[in-house]
C-alpha cells in the first residue's frame, strides 16, 4: 500500500509528480522520492525515509536544473519489506542508474529472484522486494528476446513475479514513453491534453483531467504525451475501461467517499486479502521469526495482550487457539496485564497485538513479558515499530495505513492475523494434520470475498443509522464470537457518535442488564450461524424474544437465508454465510458503518472522534 504517480506530458513534471505525491500520502508517508526523465544519459533522483516535506526539503536545496523534464514517476511508501530508511526508499534503480522502478505491493518470490541475480554477480543496495525488478528489467532490455522494446520487457519481467504489485518503470534511453504494470495492486491512468497521467489513485491528477482509465488483472500500459496503450504481459492489445470522475477534490483524496472511515470499511476485502497474502505456503510462514520449532511446539499458555478493538480482535484469538490448538489462552488488557503479576515462563507465549505498534500499555506489557522470560510474538501494522521490534516473532497486519482515528480495517485484519497464529501453533504442535490446516487456510482465504459481499449492506445500515441517530443509548448483544463483536459494536458507536452503548454477553442479559430494556430501545443482535452451531442459534432466539417483549427495538444481523430468526427482528441485515469462526469478518461490518454513520449523522467528525489519537503512547 504506497502511492504512486506518473506523468509525460508539457509541465514541469516535478511539480506536478510532487503534487501527486502530497495527494496520495495517506497511501503512506514512511519514504518518499522521485526520478524523472531530464534528458540525460541517466535519471535526476532523489529519495529520502519519513514524509514528503522531508524529500521537499532535499529538492529545495538542490539545483532545481537537474530536476528539470517533462516526464518523470515518484513514490510514497509504506513499508513492508525492509525498514522505513533512506536506502529503502523507492525509486530503486539498476546499477547503470538508467532504469528506475517504483513499486506498491508485495512479490512474494522476491527471495528466488534475488537469489538468481546474486549469483549472477548483481550486488542488491536496499532490503527491499522492489529493487530487484530494476536489476531484471535493465538486464531484460540489454538483451534477449525483450532488448530494447520496454513495455515488453516489463510484461515479460511482470510474468516472472508472484504476489501483489503494481510497477512503474522509466528508463534514460527512452524519455518519450513511460511503462507500468499492475496485478492485484491499484493503477489508473489520466488522460489530459498533451498529458498524460498515471497513479494508484485518480486523486493525484484530478485537477489536470477527470478523464480516466481503469487497468484490469495482469495489464501493461506504455504512456506517451499523446496517450496510451494497453496489453496483456505477452503483449497482445486489449479493451480498456475509460471512466469519467465525477469526484471534487476533497472527495478525491478520499476516493470519492465522505470521509476515510467509510473508505477504509471499503478497503476491507483488499486488507483481509494482503494480510493473508504470502502468509501461507505448506504452513503458516511469520514476517519475522526469531522463534525455534521447539520453541512453538513447547508452549504450554498463551496470553494475548492488546488494548481497545486490538483486545476485541484478541478475545477472538482465544476461541481458534482453544479449538485448534488445545491450549490455555488467556485474554488481557495490556493496561492491566503487568499489574497482577501474572504466571508467565519459558513456555508462555505472549501476543501482543497492536495497529500503531506503539501502544505504551502494550509495549509495557510486552516488555514485562520478556523480564519474565516469555516468548513474545507481535502482530503489528506497522513495520519496524516498537512493539514488533522488542518481540521474538512477528506477523504483519498488510491493512494499509488507516486514517480514520477508529479501527476499522485493522481490526479485520488482526482477526485474521490471530486465526493465523492459531494455524502456526497447530501446525508446531501437530494438532492438526497438514490437509487440515490446509482447509483451514482456505476458509479463511474465502473471507476477502465474503467481506465484499457483506459490504452490500452498507446502503440499509446507513438507512439505519439515519433513524437511530438521535437515540439515548444502544446495547449490543453477541454470544460465543458473536459477543466480542458485540464488544467491538459498542465500544465504535461510544467512540465516534458519543452515544452509551454496552456490548453484553447475550446469556448475561437475565443476570441484570435486561433491567436496562425500555420502550423503543434499539438493541444490536448479532445471530450466531443455525447452520454452524443451532444450540447457540436457539439460545440467542429466545433472548431476543424476551428483549422484544420488553419493548426493545430489536436489529439483527443473521446470516442469508436465517428465515428462524427474521420474525423477531424489527431491522433485519442479513451477512454472508460463513464458518462460524469467521463469523465476526462479516458481522462486524455493518457495525462500523452504523457507528460512523450515526457519527455523521449528528454532526460529528467520523475520522477525528474528540479526545482521541491514532497512537497512545502514554500509560
Ligand atoms: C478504537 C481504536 C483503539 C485502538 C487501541 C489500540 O477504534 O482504534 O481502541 O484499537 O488504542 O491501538 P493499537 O492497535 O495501535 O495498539
Amino acid at each position: 500500500v504506497c502511492g504512486i504517480v506518473g506523468y509525460l506530458g508539457h509541465r514541469p513534471a516535478l511539480d506536478v509528480v510532487l503534487q501527486g505525491l502530497r495527494r496520495l500520502e495517506y497511501r503512506g508517508y514512511d519514504s518518499a522520492g522521485i526520478a524523472l526523465l531530464n534528458g540525460s544519459d541517466s535519471l535526476a533522483v532523489e529519495r529520502s525515509a519519513g514524509a514528503l516535506s522531508n524529500l521537499e526539503e532535499r529538492l529545495a536545496a538542490s539545483e532545481r536544473e537537474h530536476f528539470a523534464g517533462s516526464g518523470g514517476m515518484g513514490h510514497t511508501r509504506w513499508a513492508t519489506h525492509g525498514a522505513p530508511n533512506d536506502r529503502n526508499a523507492h525509486p530503486h534503480r539498476d546499477h547503470s542508474g538508467r532504469v528506475a522502478v517504483v513499486h506498491n505491493g508485495i512479490i512474494e518470490n522476491f527471495a528466488a529472484l534475488r537469489a538468481e541475480l546474486e549469483a549472477d554477480g548483481v550486488e542488491l543496495s536496499s532490503d527491499t522486494d522492489s529493487e530487484i525488478v530494476a536489476h531484471l528489467i535493465a538486464r531484460a532490455y540489454e538483451a534477449g528476446e525483450t532488448a530494447g522494446d520496454l513495455p515488453a520487457t516489463l510484461g515479460r519481467i511482470a510474468d516472472r513475479l508472484t504476489g501483489a504489485f503494481t510497477l512503474v518503470v522509466t528508463h534514460a534511453a527512452e524519455p518519450e514513453r513511460i511503462v507500468a504494470a499492475r496485478r492485484s495492486s491499484p493503477l489508473v491512468v489520466g488522460v489530459g491534453e498533451g498529458e498524460t497521467f498515471l497513479a494508484s489513485d485518480v486523486a493525484a491528477f484530478i485537477e489536470h483531467t477527470r478523464d480516466a482509465v481503469e487497468l484490469g488483472q495482469d495489464q501493461v500500459v506504455t504512456i506517451t504525451r499523446e496517450g496510451y496503450r494497453v496489453t496483456d504481459f505477452a503483449g497482445a492489445e486489449v479493451e480498456t475501461k475509460p471512466f469519467t470522475v465525477d469526484w471534487d477534490l476533497s472527495a478525491a483524496e478520499k476516493g470519492g467517499h465522505d470521509y476515510f472511515m467509510l473508505k477504509e470499511i471499503e478497503e476491507q476485502p483488499e486488507a483481509l486479502a494482503n494480510t493473508l497474502r504470502g502468509h501461507f505456503s505448506d504452513g503458516v510462514v511469520l514476517d519475522e521469526q526469531r522463534l525455534s520449532e521447539q520453541d512453538l511446539r513447547d508452549i504450554g499458555k498463551v496470553f494475548v495482550v492488546a488494548c481497545g478493538t486490538a483486545y476485541h480482535a484478541g478475545l477472538l484469538a482465544k476461541y481458534a487457539i482453544e479449538h485448534w490448538c488445545r491450549i490455555p489462552v488467556e485474554v488481557e488488557l495490556a493496561s492491566e496485564f503487568r499489574y497482577r503479576d501474572p504466571v508467565l515462563g519459558r513456555d508462555t507465549l505472549v501476543v501482543a497485538i497492536s495497529q500503531s505498534g506503539e501502544t505504551a500499555d502494550t509495549l509495557e506489557a510486552v516488555r514485562h513479558a520478556r523480564t519474565q522470560h516469555a516468548r513474545v510474538l507481535a502482530i503489528s501494522n506497522t513495520n519496524g515499530s516498537q512493539i514488533p521490534r522488542e518481540s521474538d516473532a512477528v506477523l504483519y497486519t498488510h491493512a494499509g495505513p488507516e486514517i480514520g482515528v477508529a479501527a476499522t480495517k485493522t481490526f479485520l485484519a488482526q482477526i485474521a492475523a490471530n486465526y493465523l497464529v492459531g494455524l502456526a501453533l497447530a501446525q508446531a504442535r501437530g494438532t492438526k494434520y497438514a490437509e487440515e490446516l490446509e482447509r483451514e487456510f482456505e476458509e479463511l482465504a474465502a473471507m476477502p470475498e465474503a467481506v465484499r459481499s457483506a459490504l452490500s449492506t452498507v446502503g440499509k445500515t446507513r438507512e439505519l443509522a439515519a433513524r437511530f441517530s438521535e437515540s439515548k443509548a444502544v446495547l449490543f448483544l453477541g454470544r460465543h464470537v458473536g459477543y466480542p463483536v458485540a464488544l467491538e459494536g459498542a465500544l465504535k458507536l461510544k467512540e465516534l457518535a458519543y452515544m452509551h452503548a454496552e456490548g453484553f454477553a447475550a446469556g448475561e442479559l437475565k443476570h441484570g442488564p435486561i433491567a436496562l430494556i425500555e420502550e423503543g430501545l434499539p438493541v444490536v443482535v448479532n445471530m450466531p450461524s443455525n447452520k454452524g452451531s443451532s444450540q447457540l442459534h436457539a439460545k440467542l432466539v429466545s433472548n431476543i424474544r424476551e428483549i422484544q417483549a420488553r419493548g426493545a427495538h430489536t436489529i439483527v444481523i443473521a446470516e442469508e437465508g436465517d428465515d428462524a430468526v427474521r420474525p423477531f427482528a424489527d431491522e433485519l441485515i442479513e451477512v454472508p454465510a460463513v464458518p462460524t469462526l469467521l463469523q465476526p469478518l462479516v458481522s462486524a461490518v455493518p457495525l462500523q458503518v452504523l457507528a460512523a454513520e450515526v457519527a455523521r449523522n449528528r454532526g460529528y467528525d467520523v475520522d477525528k472522534p474528540r479526545n482521541l489519537a491514532k497512537s497512545v503512547t502514554v500509560e
